[in-house]
């Protein structure tokens, strides 16, 4: 397994592995790996002959410089368990080299941005947009892995590949959860016991809503009601949203009537959680 620090030298390693006829899969991330993460390895290492995955803690893409600082970094044992699911190659830029000097370039999208994570985190999705932007194009990869536990995100990224002609697949893979159904995030770390055994009502209130559209429920403002109520019994839960809407556009429906995705966030104590259902009738 081989580290890349510089956007220059990735470039000129995925261009020679092009080049040899080669497949190339990327999986990004801000590192502090988990099995949800792992997952995403796995399938890039199973489908393409070269394997990078990108390990950069985005400062562009956080709204709040605590969230930035207490963000959890762990590059010895990111390094092992990479190399464990199979990784040839990690990129791990610094934050110079990616966004050097008078940088002044961002990729922006019109309207998925403008509810859910992107009202609360305002620039949120310009920083995530630009960055995938830029690992797209020093990776070069023909397969990019994205989980579907950013469920707006994967949208995102979807969409501006589309707009923009990039050459490559998006592949979204399921959310890979403990075994409470808590959304597996490397944020769970910081939650302390009692607000952990209490997050656990998100992925349980999303539960109910997917068994309420397929006992016959398509009325989404009662699904949105009562996802809310069931997520409000947990007393640390301080509720930021509760979306059903159209699974592409993200637009809040009135009735379900082909597939929705539930989307949620609230926060346990100082610790932003987020997560999603897909609703099929
Ligand atoms: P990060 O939070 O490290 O997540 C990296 C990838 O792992 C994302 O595609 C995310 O959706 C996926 N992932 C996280 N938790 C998961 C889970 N429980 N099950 C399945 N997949 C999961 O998302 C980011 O980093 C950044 O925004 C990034 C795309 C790297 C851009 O900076």
């Amino acid at each position: 397994m081989q580290t890349i620090e510089t956007p220059r030298d990735m470039q000129k390693l995925a261009e020679d592995h092009r080049r040899a006829g080669q497949s190339i899969g990327l999986v990004p991330t801000m590192g502090a790996l988990h099995e949800g993460h792992l997952s995403l390895i796995r399938r890039c290492r199973a489908e393409n002959d070269v394997a990078i995955m990108s390990l950069f803690v985005n400062p562009t893409q956080f709204n709040r410089q605590d969230d930035l600082d207490r963000y959890p970094r762990d590059l010895a044992g990111d390094s092992g368990l990479a190399r464990e699911a199979g990784v040839d190659i990690i990129f791990a830029p610094t934050v110079e080299g990616m966004y050097p000097q008078g940088y002044q370039t961002s990729v922006t999208l019109e309207q998925l941005p403008t509810r859910w994570e992107g009202t609360s985190r305002p620039g949120h999705f310009q920083g995530v947009a630009t960055v995938c932007t830029k690992l797209f194009t020093i990776c070069r990869p023909h397969r990019a892995y994205f989980g579907q536990k950013d469920y707006q995100q994967s949208r995102v990224v979807r969409r501006l590949a589309a707009d923009l002609n990039l050459d490559l697949e998006i592949v979204v893979l399921p959310t890979v959860r403990e075994a409470d159904g808590l959304a597996l995030s490397s944020r769970n770390v910081l939650l302390k016991p009692e607000e952990r055994r209490q997050a656990r009502v998100l992925s349980q209130a999303l539960f109910q809503a997917q068994a309420d559209v397929r006992a016959g429920q398509r009325d989404a403002t009662r699904l949105h009601a009562a996802i809310e109520d069931r997520i409000q019994t947990a007393p640390l839960a301080v509720l930021d949203y509760v979306g059903v809407c159209d699974p592409e556009t993200l637009v809040p429906l009135e009735k379900i009537e082909d597939r929705a995705v539930a989307v949620v966030a609230a926060s346990f104590g100082t610790t932003r959680l987020i997560d999603n259902a897909l609703l099929e009738p």
